[in-house]
């Protein structure tokens, strides 16, 4: 951390911000040259962050592996959902991963990255989530495209079923199963997800077992109020791994543990998540039960999502007007946080917020206020957070969010129709070339009226 305070109040800003001629420097990116070429509302992704992220947690793991004498590999998996553009699939790709999908569609994007060549030859996919028919379609195209490694997890009986129909006709089919956490009281709470350790006990035993050209090899489970340093994860993660001994013993085909995505970012820059000492514990955790149980201790698969990306992307915003308030003052963004960072409003979701340019002013306490007419349409919404704070001037002023990367167009769509047809802002990227150079390019255009009148059948 860098020791730079904002003037009248104490903000330390993370070594990836300076402050230049009273504005913010993001990355070595002047933030206001920025706004003044592209306009606002502007949202821009730093792919060199995500192969930083990547980078990362394999040295985490790496280290956790080394200190603990862990005899199994890590895999690092990306997973779709939380940003499915292409430049942030190619990005990822490049860091050797395995990618992690959940829909019909995601099973023609891996198609779509075949044929075009970006994705390298016997990439690993984990097919997760609930199985339509055309999702099984597309999961069969690409086992006998062969040109990736395909692993189905199971979610339910019926998709299990499915797998062993295949695989009379298939050769080698590895599949995983998704555990059903509702079983362990430490999860206390009911999941709709995978199968319970008795259905997995009974369709191994009938159904897989003996079966030369089936194999179950990786047991999956995903805390869904993620990774977290809580009794209750740990307890639950024990819970899990005992199981997992307990059918290794009978089921010798088992050699991976996928323990999900749920790995937090920054959504405070005063506050770091620890993430080596998580890895630490959860590495160490699953060694000291596979010794106790007797077991060859697993291979280790995540899926982070929005650990991955989250960090990669800013949105900008312009203050049209500061408005006096009976309890607090508003400021007005020129955009809205509903459509354009809905995890804002539907999750209460924080992140950092920045002014930036006038850093010489003192700050003052606002509420940002989006342009819809929604009452809800405001940050921070959440009763803890504190009020964001902006310099105290009348000159043009700019706000920026960071770390919004992960599944804000998943959640308010892009480029689509949104409340009171706010468009899509304009997307930038930011990369290096070969000599470490910053590269600006323009994703897309902010979205126009025709396109919105054009889908809604005006034109
Ligand atoms: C099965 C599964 N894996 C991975 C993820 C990614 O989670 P995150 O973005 O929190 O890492 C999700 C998110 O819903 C999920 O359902």
């Amino acid at each position: 951390m860098k020791e730079h305070l904002f003037s009248a109040h104490e903000i330390r800003l993370p070594n990836e911000f300076s402050i230049d001629n009273a504005c913010l420097t993001y990355r070595n990116v002047n933030l206001l040259e920025l706004v003044k070429k592209h306009g606002t509302p502007l949202k821009f992704t730093v792919l060199p962050s995500i192969t930083h992220k990547i980078k990362i947690m394999k040295d985490y793991f790496k280290l956790a592996f080394d200190v603990n004498n862990y005899k199994g590999k890590y895999r690092y998996y990306y997973c779709t959902k939380s940003s499915h553009f292409n430049h942030v699939l190619k990005t990822v790709l490049l860091s050797d991963v395995g990618i992690e999908i959940s829909s019909a569609c995601d099973t023609e994007l891996i198609s779509s990255l075949t044929k075009t060549g970006q994705i390298p030859p016997d990439t690993q996919i984990i097919c997760n989530g609930y199985k339509t028919e055309d999702y099984l379609t597309g999961i069969f195209k690409l086992m006998c495209d062969k040109r990736c490694t395909v692993l189905p997890i199971v979610d339910s009986k019926g998709e299990l079923e499915h797998y062993i129909e295949q695989s009379k006709r298939l050769t080698n089919i590895s599949i995983g199963i998704r555990l059903n956490m509702s079983y362990i009281s430490s999860y206390a709470r009911e999941s709709r997800f995978g199968l319970f350790p008795e259905d997995i006990l009974y369709h191994y035993k009938t159904s897989i077992h003996g079966k030369d050209n089936l194999k179950l090899t990786t047991l999956h489970f995903f805390n869904d109020k993620g990774i977290e340093n809580t009794d209750s994860y740990w307890t639950t993660l024990a819970e899990v791994v005992h199981f997992y001994c307990y059918l290794k013993k009978i089921n010798p085909c088992l050699t991976t543990l996928d323990i999900g995505g749920g790995m937090p970012f920054k959504d405070n820059l005063n506050h770091n998540p620890n993430i080596s000492e998580l890895i630490f514990r959860i590495v160490s955790t699953i060694k000291d039960i596979c010794t106790l149980e007797e077991v060859d201790e697993p291979d280790i698969i995540t899926e982070f999502g929005k650990y991955t990306v989250a960090e990669s992307t800013g949105t900008l915003f312009k203050i049209l007007e500061r408005k006096k308030g009976n309890e607090r003052d508003w400021a007005i963004i020129d955009g809205s946080f509903i459509t354009h960072l809905p995890d804002t409003w539907a999750i209460k979701q924080n992140y950092p917020v920045l002014p930036v340019n006038n850093l010489e002013s003192d700050l003052i306490p606002y509420t940002l206020g989006g342009i819809t007419c929604d009452s809800a349409d405001f940050f921070p919404n959440n009763g803890d957070a504190e009020s964001i704070m902006l310099p105290d001037t009348n000159e043009e002023q700019f706000v920026a969010f960071f770390h919004t990367g992960a599944y804000q167009e998943a959640l308010s769509g892009f480029g689509g129709i949104n409340h009171c047809l706010i468009p899509a802002p304009k997307h930038i990227i930011i990369d290096e070339n070969e000599v470490k150079e910053i590269t600006i390019s323009t994703f897309s255009e902010k979205q126009s009226s025709q396109n919105m009148l054009a889908i809604l059948g005006y034109q």
